[in-house]
């Protein structure tokens, strides 16, 4: 007994389908009725969306902590260097004020956005392409040096990209799977110029990164310090959700030195391989964020329920 409710509290035993059915029946409707309609008018949200929920989850666990804004005394997550275009808040904001409305107290931002997360990316298909379970409540912590030391950075190689995701209870298999992420959305340049400019220290270039691509990226990123301008990952359908990561990244097309890393690691590359199928690659993403979704939540009567997603009550 007591060893099921210490693992519940710590891989998200305690989350399940359906949680607000009862509570709160509207509830899954209306996140996903306003994400559609912002989604559809606004096709970068879905990625926005995405990488919101990895941020959150990495961090303090899946628990809205990446939405709590900074207050005089403590600088939040949200402020953090890697919160480099995090967006999509007043969505979010907008899902909660009508839940409140709908069914006070009951729902909280953690789910809200495991499960905009879910329904911003399947728009494009018009039905749920992975489970989302609920249960989440919410912390009442962020900490901006937390996101610094939480959020694997774009530099990692295999070794420190592994360990990472091994620091959450994930395997290698989520690691390959969940960077999948990358075929939708975009990065700024800084994040990835040092591969076109100076990759060690000698005005050189990344050997690892497809030559071709390369010289079309240097005329996108014309200088090692641009951190304005953003390149979509996945060229050609940065806004569909499909396995075309997996495609590009074999042919050593991928943005950044960790999606570059995959291939590094035999393991890791044969993973590669299997993800280029799509039906595979959908499945398998839909476990790995049942995971990811799970990583540290607060269930029972830990947390709270915000009554506004970026304060604390
Ligand atoms: C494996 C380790 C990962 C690293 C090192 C990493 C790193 C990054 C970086 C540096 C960016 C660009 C941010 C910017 O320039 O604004 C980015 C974007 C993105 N990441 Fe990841 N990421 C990782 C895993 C994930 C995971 C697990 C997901 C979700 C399943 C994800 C989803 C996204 C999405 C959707 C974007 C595009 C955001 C946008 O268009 O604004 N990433 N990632
Ligand atoms: C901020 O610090 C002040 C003074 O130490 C304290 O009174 C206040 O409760 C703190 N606020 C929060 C939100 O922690
Ligand atoms: C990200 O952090 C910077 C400060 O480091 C802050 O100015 C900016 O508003 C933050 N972005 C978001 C979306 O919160
Ligand atoms: C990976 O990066 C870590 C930290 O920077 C470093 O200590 C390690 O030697 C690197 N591993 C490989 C195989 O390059
Ligand atoms: C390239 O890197 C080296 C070593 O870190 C540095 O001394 C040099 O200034 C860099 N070049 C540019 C153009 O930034
Ligand atoms: C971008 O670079 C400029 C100039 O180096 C700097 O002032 C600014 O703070 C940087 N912005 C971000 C978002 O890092
Ligand atoms: C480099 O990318 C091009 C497409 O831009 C592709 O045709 C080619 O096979 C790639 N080369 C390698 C070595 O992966």
């Amino acid at each position: 007994m007591l060893i099921f409710v210490a693992l519940g509290v710590c891989n998200g035993g305690e989350l399940r389908k359906k949680f607000y059915k009862k509570s709160c029946p509207e509830a899954e409707d209306i996140v996903k009725n306003i994400a559609w309609k912002h989604v559809s008018t606004n096709s970068v949200l879905p990625a926005k969306f995405l990488r919101m929920h990895f941020h959150d989850c990495f961090v303090r666990g899946c628990d809205a902590s990446v939405l709590l804004d900074s207050t005089a005394n403590n600088t939040a997550e949200k402020d953090a260097t890697p919160n480099l275009s995090l967006a999509g808040f007043d969505v979010i904001d907008e899902i909660k004020t009508q839940l409140e409305k709908t069914c006070p107290g009951i729902v909280s931002c953690a789910d809200i956005i495991a499960l905009v997360a879910r329904d911003s990316v399947s728009f494009q298909f018009k039905k749920s392409m992975w489970e989302v379970l609920t249960g989440r409540r919410d912390g009442r912590i962020s900490v901006a040096s937390q996101a610094v030391a939480n959020i694997p950075s774009p530099s990692f190689n295999f070794t420190t990209l592994k360990q990472s995701f091994a620091n959450k209870g994930l395997t290698l298999h989520d690691l390959v799977v969940l960077s999948g992420g990358h075929t939708i959305g975009v990065g700024h340049c800084n994040l990835f110029s040092s591969r076109l400019y100076n990759f060690t220290g000698k005005g050189d270039q990344d050997p690892s990164l497809n030559s071709t691509h390369a010289a079309f990226l240097k005329t996108k990123c014309t200088s090692l310090a641009d951190n304005t301008t953003t390149v979509t990952m996945d060229p050609g359908s940065s806004l569909s959700f499909d396995s075309n990561y997996f495609k590009i990244l074999k042919q050593n097309r991928g943005m950044f030195q960790s999606d570059a890393a995959l291939l590094t690691n035999k393991g890791s590359r044969n993973i590669v391989d299997e993800l280029v199928e799509s039906k595979k690659f959908f499945t398998e993403f839909g476990q790995s964020m049942e995971s990811m979704g799970a990583i540290g939540v607060l269930t029972g009567t830990s947390g709270e329920i915000r009554k506004k997603c970026s304060v604390v009550n």
